[in-house]
């Protein structure tokens, strides 16, 4: 079989993988070591062996055998291992038999196959009919350990993807060896003239984008907390000083993972870089008997020759094609209103068909019950793990009120939070043992609940014989899945001792089995992923649930930041996003109902207010902006997303684009922040258009522009006081423009 993006040439022992326009090479170094050659824009080469010079160790040469902790301290590893004198960041760390911790591997095979295989148990990339990949493996072997580690390497034929991930299998005759460290990638680049782009975060500001310029030691962005976190998003991107949006080389990395994750890049004593990520080494062990293996995550590197928002669009188009699966998967979502800000706790049956009846008059599409439907939860010091009906509240029953909001022509939707447990339930009252704990330690409290031993199969059995119960009563087409507090004391009472430190990702594999039950019984409902607003907006939860809450801040001016940090690696259409109420329950703050609506637009578009109690003015521009989200979100799922104000450095105005990939018509958005007194009219260069093609604005089809001039010299908007408009602070602006 020939791979046309996969070559091996054995004379020089090169191994070459070509994405759409990015070439990464590796090689078996002297040794036996498998060293990075190449990362960047495509090359014909099938090697690089005349300008590579791995024999350059600070000392001696290094070809002979008397200085090689000097060779290994400078070769650019493909996957590093502690102990052997390369002291830069291990990849690999073990505790063997004896007790040490020093790992060695060798070069010892490979294969090449077509396709993608899966990674068991977890989410991963894949391939699909018009997004074609194949795949290397290469086998290490560390004998004296007794352990075989294959590293594989996916490249995507039509996208600057490459992805990565590590099986590492005892293969001894007899003794269990523990892994202390076992990421899933190391990248070495030949320079450390990089700036370090991160998304970092707090509740209700999830995704802030930061840069900063690499210096020589480690930076690192992680989390420790059982999730992927709001303080720090699973992703690095490292760039070129000079790139910007649209220029400059770029190197994205996403960890496709929903746990305690690590991304680290150094800079060497020699001006050089290695990154590195993988689930996090603090309080990680796994043991490995003979014969068994262990899998680390993907993960996803996009390389962009033009910008950062290339790289952007590379993993939007990945994930809509090669990760988001199931039946939304390239559907418009149904409109929907959400309770919790409209009532919070406190709702019962008519309540809920009161604000059903008014949504339908509007064109909303479903009702979605959130927290607050079970056990007898009448505010968050409750009934986690009760997960039956409430009846004081939902007087009548599910079914009834189910059937009730279906006869006003609406779907139905409930929120679960399957991972918790409320001390105050039956639950917890029949089984105290399931929640994760240490014995003897008082169990910090969060939210006042507790997080439930997922690793337990019986556990997750319970549970998900609950959700069952509740799925089968009634017509629900969509699940919001909620996980509200972090880990503490972490301990299970299922697990040998020297097995406790595997609890934080058998944690992660026993939420990622439920889901995959949960979606493989229920391929019809429509899941959307949550986690105290955006904590667990990570690539792996896209595998299970095409969109996810964004955040708990759904104030318009808020959600500039937040959707535009999103955006960096994650699409649009992936990106939950609600019309709420004014003044905005977090921030306080006013702002107009259709720039809330214009914001919106952006995500999976929804409500999340009392419909019956919001100003009549409000309510009579609801089927409006429904209209507009309709027509515009084929464009805003399918389309290429091009950012073009940047609100993290000038908080005045933000504007955005989506632009059809036939180029044929663009939605241009734009938003006025703070006014800035005695400001001129401006000039918005629109992008991502044809240069070559004429536009002209929807509303004005007399008036033809060249996607040049729209690009090169700009459209004008309006100084804020204007009448173009937009009169002040927060006042947004949508411009359509079309092919002529
Ligand atoms: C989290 C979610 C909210 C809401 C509440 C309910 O905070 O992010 O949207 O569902 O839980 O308790």
């Amino acid at each position: 079989m020939i791979f046309i993006n996969i070559t091996f040439n054995e004379k020089t022992r090169t191994f070459k993988l070509d994405a759409k326009d990015t070439t990464y090479m590796l090689m078996v170094a002297d040794g036996e070591y498998l060293a990075h050659v190449y990362y960047g824009r495509k090359l014909p080469d099938d090697s690089l062996i005349s300008v590579m010079r791995f024999d350059e160790s600070p000392f001696t040469p290094a070809t002979n055998n008397r200085d090689r902790a000097s060779y290994l301290d400078t070769l650019p590893m493909e996957y590093p291992c502690f102990g052997i004198g390369d002291y830069r960041e291990p990849v690999l760390r073990i505790t063997a038999p004896d007790g040490t911790s020093t790992c060695d591997l060798r070069y010892k095979g490979y294969d090449i196959t077509s396709g993608k295989p899966s990674l068991e148990g977890m989410p991963a990339t894949f391939a699909t009919d018009d997004s074609p990949c194949n795949t290397l493996e290469i086998i290490l072997e560390d004998k004296p350990a007794g352990l075989e580690v294959s590293l594989f390497y996916t490249a995507f034929e039509k996208l600057d993807v490459i992805t990565r991930s590590a099986v590492i299998r005892n293969v001894s005759n007899d003794k269990s060896v523990y892994l202390t460290r076992a990421l899933s990638a190391c990248v070495e680049f030949d320079t450390h003239e990089f700036d370090m782009i991160t998304l970092n975060g707090s509740w209700a500001r999830e995704r802030a984008v930061e840069r900063c310029r690499l210096h020589h030691a480690k930076q690192l962005v992680d989390s420790c907390k059982g999730e992927s976190s709001h303080q720090n998003n699973p992703f690095v991107a490292l760039c070129e000083h000079k790139a910007d949006e649209d220029i400059g080389e770029v190197f994205g990395f996403n960890f496709v993972y929903s746990g305690n994750f690590m991304a680290q890049a150094e800079v060497t004593q020699h001006k050089k870089t290695r990154f590195v990520m993988g689930i996090n080494s603090i309080d990680f062990s796994w043991k490995l008997d003979k014969g068994e293996s262990f899998t680390a995550p993907e993960v996803v590197m996009v390389h962009s020759d033009s910008g950062i928002g290339k790289m952007s669009r590379t993993f939007h188009d990945l994930y809509r094609n090669n990760l988001i699966r199931g039946e939304y998967k390239d559907k418009r979502r149904p409109i929907l209103i959400n309770n919790w800000e409209a009532t919070y706790f406190d709702f019962n049956t008519d309540k809920l068909i009161d604000i059903a009846r008014e949504a339908s008059k509007l064109g909303i599409e479903m009702l979605v019950m959130d927290d607050g439907w079970f056990g007898h939860r009448d505010s968050d010091n409750s009934s986690l793990g009760d997960w039956f009906v409430y009846e004081k509240k939902i007087n009548g029953g599910l079914k009834h009120l189910v059937d009730e909001v279906n006869k006003l022509g609406l779907k139905f939707g409930i929120w679960f939070e399957p991972e918790m447990v409320s001390p105050d339930s039956e639950l917890y009252k029949a089984h105290p043992d399931w929640a994760i704990q240490i014995g003897g330690r008082e169990l910090t409290m969060s939210r006042e609940q507790y997080v439930l031993d997922y690793s337990r199969k019986e556990v997750r059995d319970y549970v998900y014989g609950m959700m069952k119960n509740i799925l089968d009563s009634a017509n629900i087409e969509y699940i919001k899945w909620d996980m509200n507090r972090q880990h503490t004391e972490v301990g299970s009472n299922a697990l040998p001792a020297d097995r406790q430190k595997e609890l934080w990702h058998r944690y992660v594999l026993g939420v990622y089995d439920l889901m995959d039950r949960l979606t493989t019984d229920y391929p019809h409902i429509l899941l959307e992923n949550c986690s105290g607003g955006g904590a667990r907006f990570d690539p792996a939860m896209l595998y299970y649930s095409p969109q996810i809450w964004c955040s708990d801040d759904t104030d318009a001016i808020e959600r500039l930041k937040i959707q535009h940090g999103t955006s960096v690696c994650y699409p649009c259409s992936a990106m939950g996003a609600h019309v709420s109420d004014c003044p905005n329950h977090t921030v306080g703050r006013n702002t107009p109902f259709e720039t809330r609506g214009d914001v919106a637009l952006v995500g999976t578009f929804g409500y999340e207010l009392d419909v019956t109690r919001i100003p009549e003015e409000d309510r009579n521009a609801i089927p409006g902006q429904i209209e507009k989200f309709k027509k515009y979100n084929p464009l805003v799922r399918t389309g290429d997303h091009y950012r073009i104000g940047n609100v993290f450095e000038d908080n005045t105005w933000d504007a955005w684009m989506f632009v059809a990939k036939d180029k044929s018509e663009a939605l241009f958005e734009f938003v006025q922040v703070l006014g800035r007194p005695n400001e001129r009219s401006r000039n918005i260069k629109l992008k991502g258009l044809d240069p070559d093609a004429y536009y002209y604005e929807e509303t004005k089809p007399d008036e033809k522009l060249s996607g040049a001039a729209l690009m090169y010299v700009g459209i004008n908007i309006a100084k804020m006081w204007n009448v173009d408009g937009l009169y002040g602070d927060f006042k947004s602006k949508t411009l359509h423009f079309v092919r002529a």
